[in-house]
């Protein structure tokens, strides 16, 4: 091979990219992913939108993606019970490209966005990127937030953006609408210039949350500098689909519209997610219970001398192991694959059929803990 001396940024030399193993095993639990493939009559109306859609490839797709904003709109109002003007929805390829949006359009070099972790692996790779400044701040000891510290933490380092993941990936726990509420308050005047800082609550897991938890979306009204992401690809059961989605004040989406590229959202993604958003009502039996099998597994957990941190989530964290990549490896030799994530001695599992529960739980049983 020829010598090829590439003028890669210094920050990027000798980092992998990003991503959890891929591994051929007969349990699958390791990304979060929801566990039953769409319903054959999901499947048909999917196919038949792509069809219609093929049928005007040659035009570019709607750059506003009209439809698909009604249609998430409409989701949302049923879901959470909050009404969101499909002109104050952004949508992107997965919630993790709406959230880079944020970045690209908020962040950028001199600035700095703030997280609380452990939180989701892919924050300081959005930060890096857009060659914002990381800022990361503890959480406590139960992986919530000390909201007097968080509060201050807004105040001193003045961030452009914070992320808060709610329910938080690896953890499974979600904020208080006081919570969030609260430091949405901190951060207006907060940020570059003293200027409103965003703060973007990512639910991606959002649908999965415990009765009586309600959703961010809730606080829209009172702090126009929240923005709140969401995603197909884990209650909906469409990861393969890539399509996420945020509600943020009008001025924030036109901000997003700048920076993202032109056409971003194929016609075939938005005709694919609004015949899948068309089947809404079952998808949402099935998101009851996962949330069942959830429950029971961190009850199952903890019975069994385990330490299962309370999840709001499609997955649970549990541990705590001298090893834990050895008790990740004797899993997998038993072809069940889970998650090596988050804070020492822990692992991270997610929700899947109930028999892939039942097959993780004998695994777990056989294998040796320390
Ligand atoms: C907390 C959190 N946010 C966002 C995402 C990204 O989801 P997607 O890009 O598939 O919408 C994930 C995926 O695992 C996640 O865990």
């Amino acid at each position: 091979m020829r010598g090829l001396r590439l003028p890669l940024r210094a920050d990027l030399a000798g980092i992998e990219p990003y991503g959890a193993p891929h591994l051929a095993v007969p349990v699958i639990l390791n990304v979060n992913e929801n566990p039953y493939a769409p319903a054959e009559d999901v499947v048909a109306d999917v196919a038949a939108a792509v069809a219609a859609a093929a049928r005007g490839a040659n035009r570019y797709p709607d750059r506003e993606f009209t439809a698909l904003r009604q249609g998430l709109a409409e989701y949302l109002a049923v879901e959470s019970g909050v009404e969101v003007p499909p002109g104050e929805i952004w949508a992107g390829n997965g919630s993790n490209e709406v959230m880079l949006h944020i970045l690209q359009a908020f962040g950028g070099p001199g600035r700095r966005v703030l997280s609380f972790t452990p939180t989701y692996s892919m924050y300081p790779e959005y930060a890096r990127d857009t060659l914002t400044e990381w800022v990361a701040r503890p959480r406590g000891a139960d992986f919530g937030l000390d909201l007097g510290a968080a509060v201050a933490a807004v105040r001193e380092v003045g961030p452009a953006v914070v992320l808060l993941a709610s329910p938080n990936n690896p953890t499974g726990t979600a904020l208080t609408t006081a919570e969030v509420a609260a430091l949405a308050a901190a951060a207006r005047g907060a940020g570059p210039d003293g200027t409103d800082a965003v703060v973007v609550v990512d639910e991606a897991y959002g649908e999965f949350r415990r009765q009586g938890v309600a959703s961010a979306l809730t606080l829209r009204s009172d702090h126009p500098n929240l923005v709140v992401t969401r995603t197909m690809s884990k209650a909906f059961a469409m990861a393969g689909l890539r399509l996420g989605y945020l509600a943020a004040d009008r001025r924030v989406v036109d901000a997003l519209r700048v920076v993202r590229l032109p056409y971003h959202l194929s016609a075939i993604t938005q005709a694919a997610a609004l015949a899948a958003l068309g089947h809404r009502e079952t998808l949402m039996a099935q998101v009851a219970s996962l949330r069942a099998e959830r429950d029971a597994l961190q009850a199952w957990l903890g019975e069994h001398g385990f330490t299962a941190v309370p999840s709001d989530a499609n997955f649970v964290l549990f541990g705590v192991f001298p090893d834990r990549h050895r008790v990740w490896a004797q899993l997998l030799e038993r072809g069940i694959l889970i998650r090596e994530v988050g804070p020492a001695g822990y692992l991270r599992v997610t929700v899947g059929t109930p028999e892939e529960i039942r097959a993780f739980r004998t695994a777990l049983l056989e294998v040796s803990r320390d």
